[in-house]
């Protein structure tokens, strides 16, 4: 089939579960979590990976995937380059949005929230467990500069491994832990014809 046509012609019909407001959690981090070890359990493919979106200071969204390496009580934390593009942006503005979605479970989780910068000590435990590849990684890849080449990259790194022989790697400054405190969160549940569930939690002054 031509692509176009499949574009008009693929129909899933997500008929697996259901959802309703009586059988979520009361907290929608254990809700969450319920779901997360769910997709872990049943082998979802990149279950952890979860689209985050930021905005520009010219009001530009822009969406990138990057995995969820903690859950606490205030958010979702993952890691990345300070510097970066999605860095720029949150420095801007801290507004952001995660989505996941687990096309084997049929579910979709939406958050909105703020995102913030996680303590030095939280990045430096995060980076000192790392393989040492993805230690040099984080200070050969000034993420989202332009590279004249990939050797250019290549090089950078053959450099670091020599230089790092011996000694552990520190952590590059500008590379860390982002947690998005959300305040917001819709838990989406596949149904057929379309006639989807979604349960939703937002966040008031007292609860
Ligand atoms: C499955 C998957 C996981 C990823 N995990 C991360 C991550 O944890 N941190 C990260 O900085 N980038 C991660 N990336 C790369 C980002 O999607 C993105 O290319 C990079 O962070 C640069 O984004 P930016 O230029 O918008 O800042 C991942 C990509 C994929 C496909």
């Amino acid at each position: 089939m031509e692509t176009n046509e499949y574009l008009k012609k693929m129909r899933n019909d997500f008929s697996r579960q259901s959802l309703s407001k009586k059988e979520v959690e009361k907290n929608p981090f254990d809700q969450f979590k319920k779901w997360l070890d769910e997709a872990v359990r049943t082998n979802e493919p990149e279950a952890i990976a979860t689209c985050v979106s930021t905005v520009s200071k010219y009001g530009q969204p822009s969406s990138r995937i990057v995995y969820i390496r903690d859950i606490d009580e205030n958010g979702f934390v993952f890691f990345t380059n300070y510097g970066s593009k999605k860095g720029s942006d949150i420095l801007i503005n801290p507004k952001a949005s995660m989505n996941l979605f687990w096309p084997g479970l049929e579910r979709q989780i939406r958050i909105e929230g703020i995102i913030e910068r996680v303590a030095d000590e939280v990045s430096d435990a995060y980076f000192n467990d790392r393989p040492k590849s993805s230690q040099i990684g984080a200070w050969a890849s000034h993420q989202s500069a332009k590279l004249s080449s990939r050797k250019e990259l290549e090089d950078r790194i053959a450099a670091l491994n020599e230089q790092y022989a011996d000694v552990p790697v520190p952590r590059p400054e500008n590379w860390g832990g982002f947690i998005l405190v959300p305040h917001y969160f819709e838990f989406w549940q596949g149904r057929p014809s379309r006639l989807h569930d979604r349960v939703d939690f937002s966040k008031t002054e007292t609860d």
